[in-house]
């Protein structure tokens, strides 16, 4: 069955296919140097390493001893299920890093507010590399120093040099990515996590085709093309690889947004492109499907849909999209119909059982020769003599 709501909701609860999440937000920090060096971005960008240059890692001013240092990195699309954090500080000044603190929270407060996931106690310096589970549900990750350093006779107020940082989440699953023709630079580099790399091609017809490996709920999608264009796009949902222009169209238009939402449950996303001339070019850099598995809902997508839902549920609240099965009602289908009623929504009425009482699912009266006058036999009571 493939089903597709025509209302948008906003959430965005997990995204597949992606490893890493650092694409998928901004950053900031306390103090910024100038000249476009030891910007906050820098630290979520290559070289992964503990190499120090201010063209590649972050770097905030040296401050007074009251004040804190802070790199921020925030999710644009809401809370996400982090797992592990890794840092790459820079080389040579563990006692920069030293009394560091590690957060996950839902809002920017500096000092940070919300769950401390690790700190770095005395004695000793930290590690400059390091992996922190945090396994925490949060929209900020928030690197923290108010503690200074000494460094010979020179003491130093608090201060963040990332080269790297690494914000990894929980995958339920990946999915697989394949495009017509094979194209010069392979599909796989659309979904590598990098937006820096990029699949490549060209011909005609074109598609390119994301395989989510079982049909689930899905709510969104993010794109990020190389270069960008004109003409129409048209994005199918399907449940065959090859059946796709029998699908569903979710989007179709001249301006394919980076972020589009959607309520659909579905395996196969095929998008076309505009076509050029006698044939188009594609160059996708990073494409990634927002959702869950069928019958799973919530931010971790681990809640299961109500068992007498007809069809999925909503992500956010877990309420059946589409009704409940026979004989249930309410937002989760969680109540019997009440006395009288069955059937779909319980919107029937037992009348012609006698004192209406019948089985909710399927009406049959519970005495099956007690019909009410004028109703003469059968299960429900509907057969004249
Ligand atoms: C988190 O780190 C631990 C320990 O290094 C490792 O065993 C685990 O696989 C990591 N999990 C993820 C999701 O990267
Ligand atoms: C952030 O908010 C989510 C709900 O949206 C909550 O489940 C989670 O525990 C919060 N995280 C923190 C660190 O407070
Ligand atoms: C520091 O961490 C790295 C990477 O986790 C590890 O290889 C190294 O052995 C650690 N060094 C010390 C001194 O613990
Ligand atoms: C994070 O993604 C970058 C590219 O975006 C990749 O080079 C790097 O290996 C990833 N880091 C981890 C720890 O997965
Ligand atoms: C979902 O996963 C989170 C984190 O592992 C856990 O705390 C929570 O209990 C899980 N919920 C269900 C319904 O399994
Ligand atoms: C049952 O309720 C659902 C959701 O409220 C609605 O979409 C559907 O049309 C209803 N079906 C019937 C047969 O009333």
């Amino acid at each position: 069955m493939l089903l597709l709501l025509l209302f948008h909701t906003t959430v965005l609860l997990r995204v597949l296919a992606q490893r890493n999440l650092t694409q998928f937000g901004t950053t900031r920090q306390s103090s910024s140097f100038t000249n476009g060096l030891g910007k906050p971005e820098y630290a979520i960008y290559p070289p992964i390493s503990n190499s120090f240059y201010l063209s590649t890692c972050s770097y905030t001013y040296l401050t007074d001893f009251t004040a804190s240092a802070w790199w921020m990195f925030q999710f644009s699309f809401g809370p996400v299920y982090i797992t592990n954090i890794t840092i790459y500080y820079r080389e040579g000044f563990a006692s920069r890093m030293d009394g560091f603190k590690l957060y996950v929270t839902n809002t920017s407060t500096i000092p940070p507010d919300g769950y401390l996931c690790y700190e770095d106690t005395d004695p000793g310096l930290p590690n400059i590399t390091q992996t922190i589970p945090c396994n925490q549900l949060g929209q900020y990750v928030i690197y923290y120093d108010n503690t200074g350093s000494v460094e010979g006779k020179v003491v130093y107020g608090p201060m963040v040099e990332l080269c790297y940082i690494a914000i990894n989440d929980n995958m339920a699953f990946d999915s697989l990515v394949a495009q017509t023709p094979s194209g010069s630079q392979p599909a796989n580099l659309a979904n590598d996590g990098d937006k820096r790399s990029c699949s490549k091609t060209k011909g005609f017809p074109l598609i390119f085709q994301v395989d989510i490996k079982r049909e689930s709920i899905v709510q969104g999608l993010y794109i990020t093309f190389g270069e960008k264009k004109e003409g129409t796009h048209t994005l199918y949902a399907s449940n065959t690889n090859n059946a796709w222009k029998s699908g569903i169209i979710l989007y179709q238009g001249n301006t394919l947004p980076s972020e589009i939402n959607f309520n659909a449950v579905f395996r196969y996303l095929t998008y076309v492109p505009p076509v050029k001339g006698t044939f188009s070019e594609l160059e996708i850099c990073e494409i990634g499907i927002i959702g869950c598995p069928p019958s799973y809902y919530g931010l971790l997508c681990n809640q299961s849909c109500p068992g007498n839902c007809d069809g999925p549920c909503n992500l956010k609240t877990g309420n059946c999209i589409f009704g409940c099965l026979n004989g249930w009602t309410g937002d989760k289908c969680e109540q019997e119909c009440p006395n009288c009623h069955f059937g779909r929504n319980c919107s029937q009425v037992c009348e012609k059982c006698i004192s209406r009482r019948c089985y909710p699912v399927n009406g049959l009266c519970h005495i099956t020769t007690a019909c009410s006058p004028g109703y003469l036999y059968g299960e429900y009571c509907n057969k004249r003599t």
